[in-house]
């Protein structure tokens, strides 16, 4: 059971006063009646909730791909730069929406965010092995035997190397596309290392079957119920 008004603001109907107003306005109902309070308690898989006439579901669980800018860090707070949970609002924020895994400070591009811990741990398990690409601007040249090195897995210096990933190096040599099915530290940087390059630019374009498309930087929004199941079925 809960009070109607914060459900409403979980909802993503408004903030609890803006609800509050809707509620004085006549404007809810509860299974068909009017709802005049809101301390009013409903229950929340059950109950039939209506705004001006439309149905009110209840998301347990909200899946928000976000276009990570540079010079933001991957965290729920940070003393010293912007986090990435700067840019959501307080009744996004108030579901306990987390990063799915992290991209470094100056890195760019797709992050995944939800409450749906599952989802987390399963996109997370080492052992479902999710691709993720990266483009990627080098210093340098990037040379072709990197193209099979990076195939036949790489010495980062870890206890092991890298599973097999796959390099395309883009006509103008000095950027490439990288796809990785881990998530170790650094790991784009450091396999570039491994061939003499350092990475001066780097954005995550997908993730499984999630991409970034034309999403701009610093905004965010909602996957799809397809997106979601095709990211289970990985
Ligand atoms: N690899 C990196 O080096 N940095 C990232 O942010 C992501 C992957």
């Amino acid at each position: 059971m809960m009070r109607v008004d914060k459900y409403l603001a979980d909802c993503g109907l408004g903030t609890r006063s803006e609800v509050k107003k809707y509620i004085k306005a006549k404007q809810i109902t509860v299974n068909g009646t009017i709802v005049l309070k809101p301390e009013f308690k409903i229950e929340e898989n059950t109950d039939v909730v209506n705004f001006k006439g439309q149905t009110i579901v209840y998301e347990k669980y909200v899946y928000y791909l976000f276009h990570k800018p540079a010079g933001c860090v991957t965290a729920m707070q940070d003393n010293l730069h912007k986090t990435v949970m700067d840019f959501f609002p307080e009744e996004i924020k108030k579901k306990g929406v987390a990063p799915v895994g992290r991209l470094d400070l100056d890195t760019e591009g797709l992050l995944l965010l939800t409450n749906d811990g599952a989802l987390t741990h399963h996109l997370l398990s080492p052992a479902h092995h999710i691709p993720k690409t990266y483009y990627a601007i080098l210093d340098k040249e990037v040379p072709q035997e990197a193209v099979g090195k990076f195939k036949r897995g790489t010495d980062i210096g870890d206890d092991k190397p890298t599973l097999p990933a796959e390099l395309v190096i883009l006509p103008e040599k000095t950027a490439a596309e990288l796809t990785i099915c881990e998530g170790r530290f650094h790991q784009v940087k450091r396999m570039f290392e491994t061939v003499g390059c350092a990475v001066t630019y780097l954005k995550r374009l997908s993730m499984g079957s999630l991409v970034l498309g034309d999403l701009p930087s610093g905004e965010y929004r909602k996957l799809t119920e397809e997106e979601v199941k095709l990211l289970l079925s990985y």
